[in-house]
């Protein structure tokens, strides 16, 4: 059994689709250990709460620093043994110390098709207000690892979705999340947890 760390700062859609594909079966091999939470008031902690599934809020301002930070989070990790961290719309930037000690070992699912509308200060719906403001009439979702770069380390699944023409930054990011994140983030798990995905450089190769 992969076990799995799930980083959350909203919502937690994104959080909701692997639980609902862990539970119905679809993926077989892991669990999620722990929902650590940027936010206290997240959704994505009663949704963790709702399924039995313990969280907590590890968030950086109650911190001396970065490096207390990471530590505490790093330890938290560790004490549950956690072979796969999951960022589900988690809005912390880790740093490069961070991503190096668990590199392929984070994932990370951006809502666009990379290397479009990503880098810093794309987030939520940041991303699909620049996507409609560039008039792209195609757009969707990427899963990828994480490296210091951010939205840089290679990707994994990627699904394109149709941009309508009376789209807002909502009906967009809806479409987006329902045809594309909540799809390729549980397969994308589905996929690590059987052993099926190996990295090369900066590509991933799908083994069948
Ligand atoms: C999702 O759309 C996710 O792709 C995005 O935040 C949302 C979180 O929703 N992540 C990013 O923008 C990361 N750069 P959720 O909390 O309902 O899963």
């Amino acid at each position: 059994m992969l076990k799995i760390g799930v980083l959350v700062s909203g919502g937690g859609t994104n959080l909701q689709a692997i639980i609902d594909s862990i539970e119905s079966g679809y993926i077989k091999n892991a669990e999620i250990v722990t929902v650590i939470s940027s936010n206290p008031e997240a959704y994505a902690l009663k949704r963790a709460e709702k399924h039995g599934i313990s969280g907590i809020c590890i968030r950086k301002r109650d911190f001396q620093g970065n490096e207390e930070f990471l530590k505490a989070l790093e330890e938290h990790l560790e004490s549950l043994g956690v072979e796969l961290i999951v960022l589900a719309g988690f809005m912390t930037v880790l740093g490069k110390s961070f991503t190096e000690k668990y590199k392929n070992r984070i994932i990370n699912i951006h809502p666009a098709l990379i290397p479009s509308f990503c880098g810093d200060g794309f987030y939520g719906l940041k991303v699909h207000e620049a996507a409609l403001e560039k008039g792209v009439k195609i757009t969707g979702a990427t899963v990828h690892f994480v490296n210091e770069e951010t939205d840089g380390g290679p990707i994994i699944l990627q699904k394109a979705v149709n941009v309508e023409d009376n789209d807002t930054p909502e009906t967009l990011q809806r479409r987006v999340m329902e045809q594309a994140e909540w799809k390729i983030f549980p397969e994308a798990v589905k996929l690590i947890s059987e052993g099926k995905i190996m990295v090369e450089g900066n590509k991933v190769r799908r083994l069948l």
